[in-house]
């Protein structure tokens, strides 16, 4: 066997083992081998595909994601139409749905199936000689969208069948964002301060109809295959259920909960059952879908209009609720911000008793014309807190009242101003004993110190006791000091004392952001703690210090220097070292990063990026070792190109520097990814 002959059945084998831990892992959530096992797989057949680009296929998992960036959608016909479903919104309207189909039929008794209705983003997926070759939205039921490179980047849909697959058809499917990843999505956009997605429905479309499908690719999507299109050259299955199962063997992803029903009475109890369990469910439903099993019953129901007459979607109830909006109460946050929120008349609404909805700032209300005593719609998206869809204009009495944030602060009465440009308005007393309260709970809180078992409450009650006045005070809390809050016992005492012990030697870029710097998030402490090796380094450091790294700009230069200027945070940071809490890096920082994959690397950026800002950018680079310089010399390694890249791409050509595509440098992220001591998401959500 020639050399190359070996290095094509080593690729073969590759991919095969790794479509093999694929499935097991995405499809069957039954991983056998490790993540880091998985990893060298993938870098083994990378490497080898680097050296050797003729024996790179479509087909090969390294293919997902990657391919460039396309300036709009191409339109896809669809074959057969995508048809909608009609709806029936009690019981009764699915029993007079059955009996129209039995009275068509000519007998009342035929098997149903039972689907929950996935909240997400209809696709049909075409796949040709066991290759999947098009991907594309529903559109108008007739032509959709061409998301082919989108759907290849969700990593439970099967890029190539097994040989017994059909050789021409296409399957339908839900592609939807499980309930943790959105709120993953969610959490990480409120710590960079975009604003939220309403709901994993809006997220998944929003997801999949990416331009870019690298971004789709570092969204945690997933689907749910619902039916067969149409298939040529082989004879499928009689029934829509055998249909489920023989698509399931091929390697598609089935929703676990279907179920065979031999009268309409079980899917009564079947709906029942998933209205009970719907808060636990790992994925959005707003309903189930009820079907015909038979595939000739229900070519001879035919359809009517866009809908079939052998399926019907039963609609959960909506997750949403009128009551009374009592009071509009503010919270004063960590950096003296207002936050108003809405006191309701506590309903139901989806089975959780609401009382209090997010009101985003005086603004937002304003725009909604939201009114104290106000009638108004509460609406739970998905897990977002519930928040106030608008007035029942209908309903007011005329005793409504408009609401104004006050000008003295409702906690310490020192003076609100509204900074021009902000949303917010601000309590100007920075030792207000509530913004001292919000620091100690983002210190202790998760991607700061994240001291295990002190939550919000604990800190309320150690604050109210007058046993903590700031987080450095959390070191100096003794057995005695814990043992003397009410329904703490000797175990829990132990385990915090504990959990506070393991804090003090926290890396230094949690440290700063644990110190709750404003303007500086997650990205920038890790970025500040590249560069500087102490906390002390960085206080002495001046405004045009800091305005010479890359990615910091006025406005955080000036709230950096300006903290630091600050008698009360110098004590807390003296306090702190007192303590024996880290305020530098460690020797094994320092060798740790000898290591990392990176280093010895420069990397500069021209032109914007679709999925990541540069800071993001720069702190994913140094991250990992690399550096992120601030123009093009021959020490440059790779220039990474954007959209409109500046004159330093023309630079990088002429001095012959390796140029990365926004996607190539993702890849190259995703490789270099050392997940532990990560705390910059991205790299969490890309998962494997
Ligand atoms: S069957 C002809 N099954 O609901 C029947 N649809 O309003 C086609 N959906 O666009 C649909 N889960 O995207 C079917 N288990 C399921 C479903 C489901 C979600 C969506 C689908 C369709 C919409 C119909």
């Amino acid at each position: 066997m020639s050399d190359l002959d070996k290095v094509s059945q080593r690729i073969q084998q590759l991919r095969e083992s790794i479509n093999y831990h694929n499935r097991r892992y995405y499809v069957l959530d039954s991983p056998e081998i490790s993540d880091a096992e998985y990893d060298q797989l993938m870098t083994e057949l990378r490497r080898l595909e680097a050296e050797h680009p003729a024996l790179v296929t479509l087909d090969s998992p390294t293919q997902r994601i990657g391919a460039p960036p396309v300036e709009a959608f191409g339109v896809v016909e669809h074959p057969q139409p995508l048809l909608g479903l009609a709806n029936a919104f009690s019981y009764e309207e699915l029993a007079a749905w059955h009996k129209r189909a039995g009275n068509l039929l000519g007998r009342h008794q035929f098997d149903l199936v039972c689907e929950p209705k996935t909240d997400g983003l209809a696709v049909a997926l075409t796949y040709l000689e066991g290759l999947l070759v098009t991907g594309a939205t529903r559109g108008d039921g007739y032509h959709g969208e061409d998301i082919t490179q989108n759907v290849r980047a969700i990593r439970s849909i099967p890029l190539s069948l097994p040989k017994e697959a059909p050789p021409r058809f296409e399957v339908r499917g839900e592609v939807y964002l499980p309930k943790a990843g959105f709120r993953k999505l969610n959490e990480e956009r409120a710590r960079e301060g975009l604003p939220l997605l309403a709901n994993p429905r809006n997220a998944a479309a929003g997801s999949v109809r990416q331009l870019d499908s690298s971004v789709t690719a570092r969204r945690p999507l997933d689907i749910f295959i619902y039916a067969l299109g149409w298939a040529e050259g082989k004879t499928m299955p009689d029934t829509h259920w055998e249909t489920m199962q023989y698509l399931k063997s091929l390697g598609f992803k089935m929703n676990p909960d279907i179920a065979m029903c031999r009268s309409l009475d079980e899917t009564k109890e079947y709906y029942q059952r998933w209205l009970e369990s719907r808060e636990d469910s790992p994925y959005e439903a707003d309903g189930i879908v009820v079907k015909v099993n038979s595939i000739a019953l229900q070519q001879e129901l035919g359809n009517v209009a866009h809908e079939p007459r052998w399926a019907i979607a039963y609609k959960f109830p909506p997750i949403q609720g009128t009551t009374r909006l009592n009071d509009i109460g503010i919270n004063v946050g960590r950096t003296g911000s207002l936050n108003p929120y809405a006191i309701l008349e506590p309903v139901r609404v989806g089975g959780v008793v609401i009382s209090q909805a997010a009101l985003h700032n005086e603004e937002d209300i304003h725009r909604k014309d939201i009114r104290i005593g106000d009638w108004v719609v509460v609406q739970r998206a998905g897990e977002v807190i519930p928040e106030i869809v608008g007035p029942v204009v209908s309903r007011r009495t005329g005793h409504e009242r408009v609401f104004s944030v006050p000008d003295r602060c409702p906690v310490c009465e020192s003076e609100v101003i509204k900074p021009q440009g902000e949303a917010m308005h601000r309590c100007t007393n920075t030792a207000c004993p509530s913004q001292a309260l919000e620091k100690i709970k983002h210190f202790v809180g998760r991607g700061a110190m994240d001291v295990d078992g002190i939550g919000g409450k604990l800190c309320r009650a150690l604050f109210k006791a007058g046993l903590i006045k700031d987080a450095a005070d959390l070191y100096y809390l003794t057995r005695e000091h814990l043992l003397s809050l009410e329904r703490m016992a000797d175990k829990s005492v132990s385990n915090l004392l504990n959990s506070i012990e393991r804090s003090r030697n926290r890396p230094l870029a949690r440290v700063l952001f644990a110190l709750g710097i404003f303007h500086v998030g997650e990205q920038y402490a890790e970025l500040l703690a590249e560069t500087f090796d102490s906390i002390d380094d960085l206080a002495r450091a001046s405004e045009e210090d800091l305005l010479s790294l890359p990615s910091i700009g006025p406005k955080i230069a000036e709230s950096i220097v300006a903290f630091f200027r600050q008698d009360g945070n110098r004590q807390i940071i003296e306090k702190l070292g007192r303590a024996g809490v880290r305020l530098k890096k460690d020797q094994t920082e320092r060798t740790e990063r000898a290591n990392l994959p990176f280093v010895g690397l420069e990397f500069l950026l021209t032109g914007k990026l679709e999925s990541l800002s540069r800071p993001e950018a720069e702190a994913r680079i140094k991250a990992r070792g690399g550096k992120a310089g601030s123009d093009v010399t021959r020490k440059t390694s790779y220039v990474v190109v954007g959209a409109e890249p500046g004159s330093k791409l023309l630079k990088a050509e002429k001095l012959g520097i390796k140029t990365l595509s926004e996607g190539e440098f993702l890849e190259l992220l995703s490789e270099a990814n050392q997940s532990h001591r990560d705390s910059e998401e991205g790299s969490s959500i890309t998962g494997r």
